[in-house]
């Protein structure tokens, strides 16, 4: 399984109600390396171009809305397996349907407001990151045990 690289981000729900500690942790438990993290309030531009696939749909207006409306935590996670490892993490898109112990099982209700975004596969993810960070903001860094993480 290749090393890949996705982007994840607390969205304003879950910064609104302090599982930013919480939903960092499940990730770092499982193993993956952080990369990037900052917290930011994403512009209109920047939001209409992060869920541009959805522009048609009957919801993209008041998802924008919702997104810049206040602070987002924006990450970039490292690993094996990473992309597909992390939806798994997450959960299915509505939290009532998702899995108890996935982020959006465990801490939400409503599809409007599921706490987290991940990146849906490669291509999305390259694009993700690029758009969200820039080079300078991806730290390459190798963990203290790394020899016990590969074997
Ligand atoms: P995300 O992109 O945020 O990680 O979520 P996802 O892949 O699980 O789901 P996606 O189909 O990409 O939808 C993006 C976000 O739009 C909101 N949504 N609302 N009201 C609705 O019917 C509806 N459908 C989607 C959700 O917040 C979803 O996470
Ligand atoms: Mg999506």
């Amino acid at each position: 399984m290749d090393v890949e690289r996705t982007f994840l981000a607390i969205k304003p729900d879950g910064v609104q109600r302090g599982l930013v500690g919480e939903i960092l942790a499940r990730f770092e438990r499982k193993g993956f390396k952080l990369v990037a993290l900052k917290q930011l309030i994403p512009s209109k531009e920047l939001a209409e171009q992060h869920y541009g696939v959805h522009k048609e749909r009957p919801f993209f207006e008041g998802l924008v809305h919702f997104i810049t409306s206040g602070p987002v935590v924006a990450m970039v996670w490292e690993g094996e397996g990473v992309i597909a490892s992390a939806r798994k993490i997450i959960g299915s898109t509505k939290p009532l349907e998702a899995d108890p112990g996935t982020i959006r099982g465990d801490l939400a209700i409503n599809i409007g407001r599921n706490v987290i975004h991940g990146s849906d596969g490669p291509e999305t993810a390259a694009f993700e990151i690029g758009l969200w960070f820039s080079s300078s903001e991806l730290i390459d860094w190798r963990p203290s045990d790394y020899a016990w993480r590969v074997e």
